[in-house]
């Protein structure tokens, strides 16, 4: 996801559904983003991934919030990363065409935004990777 949404050092990148927050690591560390924020409902991972963070001195440039990723703050965001469901996407739409400011890389994991049009799309063994652009990919 990472490597097909060319994330680098100039992104702040924001994970909908963080999981074990090792898009959030990886980002800053291995690609150099400038920031990364993490919105995760499950308790345990959200724990799991806060003690990762800090295992690997990251405190400063990785945030992460145990909260529903529809309230998740999209204002800095230049890269925001799904790996949800087609349906999740959905209701994310309207969220992402409020939010998003234009130039921001929607970077979907498997599942398409259905009715939007990506801007790439690469295979990865058995997975799909689609970037979405803000705002040409809206239709
Ligand atoms: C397939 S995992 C992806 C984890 C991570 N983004 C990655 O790519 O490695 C999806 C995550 O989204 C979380 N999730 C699902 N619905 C959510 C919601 N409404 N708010 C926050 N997190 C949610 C799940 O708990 C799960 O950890």
């Amino acid at each position: 996801m990472l490597e097909v949404g060319k994330v680098g050092k100039d992104d702040v990148l924001v994970d909908l559904g963080s999981g074990d927050g090792r898009i959030l690591t990886t980002a800053v560390k291995d690609f150099g983003a400038k920031a990364a924020f993490g919105y995760e409902i499950r308790e345990d991972l959200f724990k799991t991934a806060s003690s990762e963070i800090t295992r690997q001195s990251l405190d400063a440039r990785v945030k992460i919030f145990n909260r529903d990723l529809f309230q998740a703050d999209l204002k800095e965001a230049t890269v925001v990363t799904l790996y949800l469901t087609t349906y999740a996407n959905e209701r994310l739409k309207p969220k992402l065409r409020a939010e998003a400011h234009p130039k921001t890389r929607i970077v979907s994991h498997d599942f398409m935004i259905n009715g939007w049009k990506p801007a790439r799309k690469e295979n990865y063994n058995e997975h799909t990777i689609y970037v979405y652009s803000v705002p040409e990919s809206y239709m």
